[in-house]
């Protein structure tokens, strides 16, 4: 039997560490990014492990969720004993002002942050529900959903959307035979793309630049692979799900 795990953003950062810890017998992964990890497929095809990578934009989510929902139609459910889908991708597009910022930058990032993890949800928990298996929804959110912050205003909004979207989805799932466990999680902050990002920022647009470059120099990021591993405990937790809002920072 095999654990199915669906990881998006899984071309680099926390999602390709997601995918790296979890290539071992026993489970088979469904990576969705415009980048394909050749590093990550070789480690997979040499391990045995299936790992499948769809090249896909999720700022143009509503193709990628019913290809999705079809997909995990396709299969057969007494193959698998459980079934996770982990929206991971995020971005933080430009920073600034939101007036200052291309409209067309802020509709991007509020559909990779917050439409794609809507749609891909609500396809992953439609075409599982049928499926008599433990079921995970792990949404990747930041404490940015939970406390605002100047010069990130449609991240920090994705966020908190995110987060409440996932507390609704859990009251609709708990009333459901074997409705899906849901979190939303804070991953911490880690040493990845998204925190160079961060630090390489115009200080004058974006005066918090100084706190990033402070807890970079302060050597306060994590590794990528350190916060999958937390990620992945906390996913296979029995209690899982007991907190919708959860975070994975004190380890
Ligand atoms: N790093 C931190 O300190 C931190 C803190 C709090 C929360 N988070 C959250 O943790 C998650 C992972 O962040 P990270 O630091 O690993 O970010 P990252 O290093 O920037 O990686 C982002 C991932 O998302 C994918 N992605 C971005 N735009 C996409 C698009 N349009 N379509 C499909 N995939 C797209 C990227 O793949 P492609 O470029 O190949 O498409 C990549 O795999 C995000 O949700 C982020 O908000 C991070």
């Amino acid at each position: 039997m095999t654990h199915l795990t669906l990881i998006t953003g899984a071309s680099r950062g926390v999602g390709a560490a997601l995918v790296a810890q979890l290539i071992a017998p026993g489970q088979r992964i469904l990576g969705i990014a415009r980048g394909h990890n050749a590093d990550l497929q070789a480690r997979a095809d040499a391990a045995g492990v299936v790992l499948s990578q769809w090249s896909a934009d999720l700022a143009e989510p509503l193709a990628v969720a019913q290809r999705l929902g079809d997909w995990l139609g396709s299969l057969r459910p007494a193959d698998f004993a459980s079934v996770s889908l982990i929206n991971n991708a995020g971005v933080t597009g430009a920073l600034g002002p939101a007036e200052s910022l291309p409209l067309s930058d802020l509709s991007r990032s509020l559909r990779v942050g917050l439409e794609a993890t809507v749609l891909l949800s609500a396809a992953f928990l439609g075409a599982t529900a049928g499926w008599g298996v433990p079921r995970r929804l792990m949404n990747i959110s930041s404490g940015l959903g939970r406390f605002a912050m100047a010069g990130s205003a449609v991240y920090c909004a994705a966020k908190a959307g995110m987060d409440n979207f996932s507390r609704a989805l859990a009251l609709e799932q708990a009333s459901q035979a074997n409705g899906a466990r849901v979190e939303s999680v804070a991953p911490g902050v880690i040493d990845t793309d998204m925190q160079a990002g961060l630090r390489a920022a115009d200080a004058g647009s974006f005066p918090e630049r100084a706190r990033f470059v402070a807890l970079h120099s302060q050597g306060q990021l994590i590794s990528p692979a350190e916060c999958a591993r937390r990620l992945l405990a906390r996913l296979a937790s029995p209690d899982y799900g007991s907190e919708v809002l959860s975070d994975v920072r004190a380890g």
